[in-house]
């Protein structure tokens, strides 16, 4: 008997006998006849009773069959073009491995609070599934990414002593005698690694008390920031527009079937190409005035200004050069225009909202100490980060790309709770 990896294999395997393992998603009886698909999770495969060919305890036990049930199925691989997957199993014997009674989701609709209690079982979903594939290969992609071009990959701790990001939205742990909080960011520590390595890139889990209850925040999420020594603003740009087309390129060539399954228009994603349109802040402004939004020069863009942009730009758009004080301390003062920084929000298109926020970063020690001071943070928590600026200070930019967010564009779903296998939002902890 031939074995098997998985279903995906199947095709090598037309006329063998073969077993397979893995669960129940539907069934159908139709007089004499009974069908089943199998799910492994490599693919799924229909297999096929005939009354006539298997003893009558088998025909007994694949009637009984319920949703989700795990079995194990031996039989014949037969091509079959109308068939999901285009394979399926002439089955002779069937063992069931483990019951599965009540399985509470259904195959009707069911609501987001309820699919996300269930969200153990929800992961089973095939649209599910197809968006889990998509993130995989977005993760792939974004080492390979990094590692074809040098960098070094730096993991950054996660329990940190430092503000990353500023001081609302921080999860503070207790650390023995002392107070923790969860990383908002690896940044810090990667502008430390970029001198001692050139170009790094940290990838991990992030963590934001986010209060909000939006489409688009998360209280974990996962971020890639890479930190170039010796790249500006401009250059800091350029890698970003490439890295996103890049990302978007490997989920059209890899997982065309898991985008079309979404119902995902690829007609908009194939458009993504270096380079992006660039705006600079007070231009987006005037623009989205125009286009009834409410902001004034000063403030960050908010959900609905991305919005708009999102719908006037067929790629991702740069908005570069915010106000200061709408943004995080570290970044650097514009020579061009003091009252800004030279920094850039990447926002996608379709409304999919902010998906990068990078920056150069302040290589003057004595700038970077009045803008701590400034945005009420404790200097001596940053001592370690202005050695950075006292032992041989580098021009040095960076950026962080949200995943969740990230995915949620490239598979087109609304909402980037389903972008990751377990959110983390709110008032959600489990399951
Ligand atoms: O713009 P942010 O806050 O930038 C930073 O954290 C910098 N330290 C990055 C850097 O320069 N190294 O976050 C970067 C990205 C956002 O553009 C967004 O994609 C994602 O992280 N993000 C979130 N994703 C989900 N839920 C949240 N609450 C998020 N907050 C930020
Ligand atoms: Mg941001």
């Amino acid at each position: 008997m031939a074995v098997v990896s998985g279903i995906r294999d199947l095709g090598a395997h037309v006329g063998e006998t073969v077993t397979l393992r893995g669960w129940v998603q539907t069934t159908r009886t139709h007089g004499k006849v009974a069908f089943v698909v199998l799910r492994d999770g490599t693919g799924i495969v229909q297999g096929v009773v005939l009354q006539k060919e298997v003893g009558p305890d088998v025909w007994e036990r694949f009637g009984a069959l319920t949703l989700e049930t795990s079995i194990e199925l031996r039989g014949t691989v037969r091509e079959e073009r109308r068939a999901p997957g285009g394979y399926e199993i002439g089955v002779q014997d069937l063992r069931i491995l483990g019951p599965s009674h009540d399985y509470p989701i259904q195959p009707k609709e069911h609501g987001p609070d309820f699919l996300l209690d269930h969200r153990h079982l929800w992961l089973r979903s095939s649209q599910q599934r197809a968006i889990m594939l998509v993130r995989n290969e977005v993760e792939k992609a974004i080492v390979d990414f990094f590692y074809d071009r040098g960098f070094v990959r730096v993991d950054t701790p996660i329990l940190t002593g430092a503000v990353g990001e500023g001081g609302a939205g921080l999860f503070e742990v207790d650390y023995f005698d002392d107070k923790a909080y969860l990383a908002q960011t690896g940044q810090l520590y990667g502008e430390a690694a970029a001198a001692a390595l050139g170009k790094i890139y940290t990838f991990g889990p992030t963590f934001r008390a986010e209060k909000s209850k939006t489409r688009r925040h998360l209280t974990e999420f996962w971020m890639v920031e890479p930190e170039m020594a010796w790249y500006d603003s401009n250059d800091n740009m350029r890698l970003q527009e490439e890295l996103v087309s890049y990302l978007v390129g490997r989920a059209l060539e890899r997982c065309k079937n898991e985008l079309e399954y979404l119902g995902r228009d690829i007609s908009r994603l194939e458009k993504v190409t270096p380079p992006f349109p660039r705006l600079e802040y007070g231009d987006a402004v005037a623009l989205l005035q125009q286009h009834g939004s409410e902001i004034q020069w000063g403030t960050d863009l908010g959900a609905p200004d991305e919005t708009i942009l999102g719908s006037i730009y067929e790629k991702p758009v740069f908005v570069m050069n915010y106000p200061k004080q709408a943004k995080a301390f570290y970044m650097k003062e514009n020579p061009a225009d003091p009252r800004t920084v030279l920094c850039d929000d990447l926002i996608a298109p379709e409304g999919f909202g902010e998906i990068i926020g990078g920056s150069q970063r302040e290589d003057d020690l004595d700038r970077l100490v009045a803008r701590i001071q400034e945005q009420g943070l404790p200097l001596e928590a940053y001592g370690w980060y202005l050695d950075l600026r006292r032992y041989g200070t580098f021009v040095h930019s960076g950026f962080g790309l949200g995943v969740e967010r990230t995915v949620a564009w490239i598979t087109g779903r609304p909402h980037i709770r389903e972008t990751i296998p377990f959110p983390r939002m709110l008032y959600r902890l489990y399951p």
